[in-house]
């Protein structure tokens, strides 16, 4: 098989880092860039080919209808902007891609639009745009805005994408001419307006930035549902998804493919990288314990697996009788999360019956567990299997296990000849397309 690529989804956004959890590194400051310089580092040294920073725009309350367990576990907020600490990531970094997530329901795309032209040009050709939707009613709130129903949450990003695509081709970096002795500094027959009137969004541009290296973004999309399946076959050049078996991987890559080919695409120019939380131990059985201890931590606290999932879906798991046998759910936020937590029980299955159906350990999307042998080589097979194009390691930031990956895991890989061993390109792009 061809190679495939890694990347790194920091699933706390610019807040604190596992509060909690022994894993946890107190910083009297936790605002400061410290630790995603150092860990971005790492991650580079490990020839990953991007970091993608979480975010969202709310103090959550949607469970027990109070912001009080998330603020007192510093869980899900609070949180800093992102963006402005792209520059502090791209000063200490060459290669990796740089993954700021920016939603469609608040932006302009012009403003949009400026700011990654902007950030482009600061990272040399390393910046990547994670495209969402905004899940929570909450956040929409917060900008004055009632939440639109879930597909057309879709639309309006698929009109976004549009016209920022247009005002990023409005300004060719070929405009640019810097010519002193003819004194002439931009073409401006290069640049040009885009009168886009739209069902959403109007701009009559151009952009008053020149393209930066890449000309664009990166594009990443995350949502797993139908309706984000298809946006992400037409826009994106890199998803981001969750499944939890082999036989999910395989169905979501095909559908992802077919969608960009139904939109006049090549299909190897969107990569599909899967979710995955790998648990390493010095024999086998050293992992396995590990897992097993992971997993009923996470099954003793059942309350911050529901908090988490009412903060993406906006119900009140709180409210939900654990023994009762569950009613339909429905959910205006997030539902392939909704779909993925409830697949594993029976229709008619109790709150308490679906979580005790949770025997993975708690990690992100597929687990890999074993010697580090054992679990590169198990990598290899399921890739094989899927197709492509890659894994998202992910959660919260650990230099100990960031560590352990890039000196043992990575070199175990690099062994099989999966995986990069340099980045051959000039930017991130590139990189993410050479194989
Ligand atoms: C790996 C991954 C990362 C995500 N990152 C974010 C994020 O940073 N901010 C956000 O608001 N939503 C995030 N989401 C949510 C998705 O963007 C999407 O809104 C959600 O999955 C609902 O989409 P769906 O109903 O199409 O599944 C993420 C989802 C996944 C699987």
């Amino acid at each position: 098989m061809t190679r495939f690529h890694l990347g790194w989804f920091n699933g706390a956004g610019f807040g604190l880092q596992g509060w909690g959890s022994p894993e946890y590194v107190h910083r009297p400051d936790p605002w400061r860039p410290d630790l995603f310089q150092t860990s971005i580092r790492e991650l580079e040294r490990g020839g990953f080919d991007f970091l993608v920073l979480e975010d969202s725009s709310m103090v959550p309350d949607a469970y027990g209808g109070s912001p009080d367990y998330y603020l007192e576990r510093g869980v899900m907020a609070p949180k800093l902007d992102p963006v402005p600490l792209v520059p502090y990531l791209a000063s200490v970094t060459e290669h990796i891609g740089i993954v700021p997530t920016l939603t469609t329901g608040f932006y302009h795309p012009w403003l949009l639009a400026r700011l990654m032209t902007t950030l482009d040009h600061l990272t040399q050709g390393r910046i990547g745009w994670n495209i969402v939707t905004a899940t929570t009613k909450l956040a929409w709130a917060n900008y004055g805005l009632e939440q639109p129903e879930h597909d057309r949450r879709y639309d309006l990003a698929d009109e976004f994408v549009e016209v920022a695509t247009q005002l990023w081709r409005s300004f060719p970096a070929s405009a640019q001419v810097l010519d002193v002795e003819r004194g002439v500094a931009f073409s401006a027959e290069n640049v040009k307006p885009i009168h886009f009137e739209g069902e959403f969004f109007s701009s009559r541009g151009p952009l008053n930035a020149p393209a930066g290296p890449q000309g664009s973004p990166v594009l990443f999309q995350a949502g797993g549902s139908p309706r984000g399946r298809a946006f992400a076959g037409k826009n994106a050049e890199a998803v981001i998804a969750s499944c939890t078996s082999v036989e999910d991987m395989k169905s979501y890559y095909v559908d992802v493919k077919k969608h960009a080919v139904n939109n006049g695409r090549d299909p190897s120019s969107v990569k599909v990288l899967f979710a995955t939380g790998v648990i390493l131990g010095d024999t086998h059985q050293d992992a396995v314990d590990k897992a097993e201890a992971i997993r009923a931590a996470g099954q003793s606290n059942t309350a911050s697996k529901l908090a988490g999932l009412s903060n993406i879906t906006g119900i009140d798991f709180s409210t939900v009788d654990l023994d009762e046998p569950l009613t339909e759910l429905r959910t205006n936020g997030s539902q392939s999360s909704l779909a993925e937590f409830l697949s594993t029980a029976a229709p008619g299955a109790t709150l308490r019956e679906v979580l005790a159906t949770k025997t993975s350990p708690g990690v992100m999307g597929y687990p890999f567990i074993g010697t580090v042998d054992e679990v590169a080589s198990r990598m290899k097979d399921v890739m094989d299997e899927v197709g492509g194009d890659g894994y998202l390691f992910g959660g919260f930031l650990r230099p100990g296990y960031i560590a352990r990956l890039v000196d043992e895991l990575v070199p175990a890989l690099r062994k099989l000849d999966v995986i990069r061993t340099e980045y051959g390109n000039s930017t991130f792009r590139e990189n993410l397309l050479e194989f």
